[in-house]
């Protein structure tokens, strides 16, 4: 790894050309979003694209989600049979369905199958294995710190802590002073993560908690120069916001990415998405949102943003 900043796994977003940008824009480890242990098992076709990788990427951490823990152990297995250079086990997902197979947060309740699933999963691979958590179930039912030890002591690498609670979701604050118990109470390195939506607050956690790296999730959604920005900072540069230009020739990259992966016309698509990250603060950006429907493949990707980007460059004059 060839930094501490570590693009979270998102659902629906880092799969394989997401990654590439932010590997090149400076994120020192990547991960794929969840993938469903039973899926692998079960040889789900659809489960294994989620498994696609490129040598550009790597090292690659990907993340398996399950509650029985020889199914974990083999999807385990499969993945670095697939070329995972890091196995990451989540344990911290709160979406319901999700939840009600007894994966993702649910397991924070469960001391026994913590174990269970941890220790199986270490006996089955010999790559590092990482586990992401959440603080515990509510505020009621804080077990950070006892899980965290769990996961030493069943063999892990590092643990991830998002300090929210699961019954929580996104509301409120990530809890960055738990980041910090978990530091003092575990010897593996403590992956910090939550909130981080500038480039400053990553040094800012770094100081506060101690933690040895920092995950970034959303605040790398339609800025990933935030990685950039971070390493930038981190030597005491004012971090660069990207050029126009920059930002133009990364939304086309993305989309040829895309477009190798999912065929032109569904990446043309699902660039409507990723353009309301990527244009998001920047002046009228509303305007452009209106010419989006027309966007569908490269010729009208192409022209939206002529138009778009034109405009802007007028404005800067
Ligand atoms: C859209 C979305 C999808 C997510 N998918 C996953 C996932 O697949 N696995 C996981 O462990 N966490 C997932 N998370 C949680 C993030 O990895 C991260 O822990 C959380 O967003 C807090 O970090 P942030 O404040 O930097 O975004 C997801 C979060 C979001 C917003």
């Amino acid at each position: 790894m060839k930094n501490s900043l570590i693009m979270a796994p998102l659902a629906g977003i880092t799969n394989l050309p997401f990654r590439l940008m932010v590997k090149k824009l400076g994120a020192g480890l990547v991960t794929t979003e969840m993938v469903s242990a039973m899926g692998l098992a079960g040889s789900k076709k659809k489960t294994f694209n989620y498994l696609r990788s490129d040598p550009a990427e790597r090292p690659l951490a990907v993340q398996i989600f399950g509650s029985d823990p020889e199914t974990m152990a083999r999807a385990a297995e499969i993945v670095v049979g697939a070329g995972a250079d890091i196995v990451d086990i989540n344990m911290g997902c709160p979406a319901k369905k999700v939840l009600k197979t007894g994966s993702g947060g649910a397991l924070l309740r469960s001391p026994e199958k913590k174990k269970q699933i941890v220790s199986a999963v270490r006996r089955a691979i010999n790559v590092p294995l990482t586990v992401k958590i959440r603080a515990g179930w509510t505020a009621d039912e804080p077990v950070a710190v006892e899980t965290a030890r769990l996961i030493e002591d069943c063999g892990a690498d590092a643990v991830t802590i998002h300090p929210r609670f699961v019954k929580q979701g996104f509301t409120g604050n990530a809890d960055w002073s738990i980041i910090e118990e978990v530091k003092q109470h575990v010897m593996i390195p403590v992956i910090g993560n939550g909130d981080v939506f500038k480039p400053s607050l990553a040094l800012d956690m770094k100081e506060q908690t101690g933690c040895d790296g920092v995950m970034i999730g959303r605040g790398a959604i339609g800025n990933p120069w935030i990685f950039r920005q971070i390493l930038e900072s981190e030597k005491g540069l004012t971090p660069r916001e990207p050029e126009l230009s920059e930002r133009r020739a990364l939304i086309m990259e993305h989309f040829s990415y895309l477009s190798l992966a999912i065929g032109e016309n569904r990446a043309a698509k699902m660039m409507r998405g990723l353009l309301l990250w990527y244009t998001k603060g920047l002046p009228h950006s509303s305007r452009f949102r209106g010419t989006m429907t027309s966007i569908k493949n490269l010729d009208t990707l192409v022209s939206a943003l002529d138009q778009y980007f034109s405009f802007l460059e007028d404005r800067r004059l």
